[in-house]
């Protein structure tokens, strides 16, 4: 029988320096969304399966890889992406209400699921960082959302990250792109796989990224949604250029580029890095959405944002080297000898109250064996106590750089161990 007791596959244990790394970028990215003025949502990680199944959708993320699960009489779904339970939480909390408090920028962190095949970069619980901005519209916001992920990319020191970016204009210009691909695909339905035969008729623009068909010869000359972009359509995707350009934020434009996901309307952008092969290693991806406040019953109100896919980023960042595990020394390690090991305690807790981090034995263990741990803990100071220095109100404490060693009262230890770790 297999081992059940592992992890399950596409998922991973986060241990040991990873987890440094992890945190490093979570701080970055809630550094940069602070300002740029979003604040943070937090919605569950599970939803009604509703949630995520809107009608009509055909994506594969949602029509074939949600986890989803029966309780009692309803149906629940782990989260497949951030953006539905954000806007299902803007509605219910009526959060459309005061007009003047939109646009409403939101940010969230963690995980997501989707049963999809694993790979390098491609995990079945993954963890996305993803900002929504709802209630306005303007190619000056597009440019911004835009610019914090390139900003948080910069920040984490990745390089070779490129934007590539396109527009599938509004509702008039898409209805008559999925006309003409319809029209242009309706000869080869032969030679299309099952799903696309559902796509054709749902969603056709979703032919466009089947990774089964699309590298036959005849999706070469399927019709450019450039060519279907009307007057409006065409204007507001310059003004996004525009603006770019005047941020100083490099883009390609990638004329087939339509998002492997159905709510996108205008301006759609994966930024992917330059040596990628395949559209699976996009580090940050995601569009402009018309329908979907609507859909879940706020009103027409439009929306923006993106999805982060932080192990991709933090493989990036390894690949790179861009960022350093920060090691968890110590600054300080307290060895104990014989019957003070209470003494110790308090002397490691009077050194955290002043800011330090204290290791210690806790165990009595021989002096060579503490000076060891003292060693691994890396800590410049060890303060060391026996049972004379207890009975005096004492400490000895040694400085690792220096080899220095002096006897200090209980009352100095603190500003003795201030002085060493700041190399006086
Ligand atoms: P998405 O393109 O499906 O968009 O995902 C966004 C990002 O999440 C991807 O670019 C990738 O970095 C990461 N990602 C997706 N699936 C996986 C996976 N299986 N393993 C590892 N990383 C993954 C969305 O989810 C939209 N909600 C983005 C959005 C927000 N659009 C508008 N607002």
């Amino acid at each position: 029988m297999a081992n059940r007791y592992q992890v399950p596959r596409g998922t991973q244990d986060l241990i040991g320096d990873q987890v440094s790394l992890w945190q490093q970028v979570e701080n970055i990215i809630r550094e940069t969304c602070a300002l740029y003025g979003y604040s943070e949502i937090r919605t569950p990680i599970f939803e009604y399966t509703e949630v995520f199944k809107t009608e009509n959708d055909s994506s594969d993320m949602v029509t074939k890889e949600m986890y989803t699960f029966e309780m009692g009489d309803s149906s629940f779904t782990l989260r497949p992406e951030g953006t539905k339970g954000v806007i299902r939480s803007f509605v219910e909390h009526k959060m459309y209400g005061n007009p003047g408090e939109l646009p409403k920028k939101l940010f969230y962190m963690g995980p997501m699921f989707r049963h999809e095949r694993p790979q390098k970069g491609r995990y079945r619980q993954f963890h996305q960082f993803g900002v929504e901005v709802i209630g306005a519209k303007s190619p000056l916001l597009d440019a911004e959302v835009i610019a914090l992920g390139h900003d948080i990319v910069r920040r984490l020191g990745l390089n070779n990250v490129r934007i590539l970016i396109n527009s599938l204009g509004d509702e008039e210009s898409r209805t008559a792109y999925r006309n003409a691909l319809r029209e242009y695909f309706r000869p080869y339905l032969d030679e299309l796989c099952e799903d696309c035969h559902r796509r054709y008729e749902m969603n056709p623009l979703r032919i466009l990224d089947c990774k089964i068909d699309k590298d036959k010869e005849f999706f070469k000359n399927a019709p450019s949604v450039k060519d279907y972009l009307n007057e409006s359509s065409r204007e507001y995707f310059e003004k996004v250029l525009q603006a770019l350009d005047d941020l100083g934020i490099p883009y390609v434009i990638d004329d087939h580029l339509v998002r492997g996901l159905d709510y996108y309307s205008n301006t759609v952008f994966e930024a992917v890095p330059v040596d990628a092969a395949g559209q699976q290693a996009a580090v940050f991806a995601g569009g402009q959405y018309d329908g979907l406040v609507n859909y879940f019953g706020g009103g027409e109100l439009p929306g923006i944002g993106f999805g982060m896919g932080l192990e991709r980023m933090i493989l990036l960042a390894e690949e790179q080297n861009s960022l350093k595990a920060d090691s968890g020394n110590a600054d300080v390690y307290v060895i104990s000898l014989g019957n003070v090991a209470t003494y110790g305690l308090k002397a490691a807790q009077k050194l955290r109250e002043a800011g330090f981090k204290v290791d210690m034995d806790y165990q009595g263990r021989s002096l060579k064996a503490q000076f060891k741990a003292s060693d691994r803990s890396g800590a410049r100071a060890i303060v060391i106590l026996g049972e004379d220095e207890y009975a005096e109100g004492k400490a000895q404490v040694k400085d690792t750089v220096n080899k220095t060693q002096i006897t200090v009262s209980f009352d100095e230890l603190t500003e003795t161990v201030r002085k060493m770790t700041e190399g006086e």
